[in-house]
């Protein structure tokens, strides 16, 4: 569904969540997880549409009990203002026509209907990166982000 949109965007999946990985197992539907992932990710480049170099994360964070996947983005992050309210249905910062502002509102409601949890922050660190030359990059334009931590049980 995001393919079309990603076509210039650098995106690295996390190996656990490739084709061929042994399976991760959370709690949730998978029709309703596919959901938030496609929020998610569609806000991720949304976000970056105006970057020189659009990149987007996903990671996974294997706790004791739950699994934390993580969706990053070096886009120019959340406004302080806009933080506290971004899972209230219908908030949006977008134009007229582009967000209903319903995403992470669904989102966040179907992590608690599973016992889990979804989270957003900005990213303080920049995403480092493995260089041509196999050492570290630091772009100076991926030093600010969004992050969201979508929590989810083990099954
Ligand atoms: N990756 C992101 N970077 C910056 N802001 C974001 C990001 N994801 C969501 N937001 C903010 O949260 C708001 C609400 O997101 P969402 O509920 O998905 O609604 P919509 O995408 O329709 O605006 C967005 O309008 C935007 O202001
Ligand atoms: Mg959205």
């Amino acid at each position: 569904m995001l393919r079309p949109r990603m076509k210039n965007v650098a995106f690295d999946l996390a190996p656990e969540l490739a084709d061929d990985a042994a399976p991760v197992f959370v709690r949730c539907e998978d029709l309703r997880l596919e959901q938030v992932f496609i929020n998610l990710i569609g806000n991720a480049l949304d976000a970056v549409a105006s970057c020189d170099r659009p990149r987007i994360v996903v990671e996974l964070e294997p706790r004791a009990d739950t699994i934390e996947i993580v969706v990053r983005d070096n886009g120019p992050g959340i406004p302080a203002d806009a933080l506290p309210r971004l899972f209230e249905p219908f908030f949006t910062t977008k134009e007229m026509g582009q967000g209903l502002g319903l995403g992470l509102a669904i989102s966040s409601a179907i992590a608690r209907d599973y016992g889990g949890s979804l989270a957003a922050r900005n990213r303080e660190a920049p995403i480092v990166a493995d260089g041509p030359e196999g050492g570290t990059q630091h772009d100076a334009d991926q030093s600010h982000g969004a992050e969201f931590v979508l929590t989810l049980r083990r099954a």
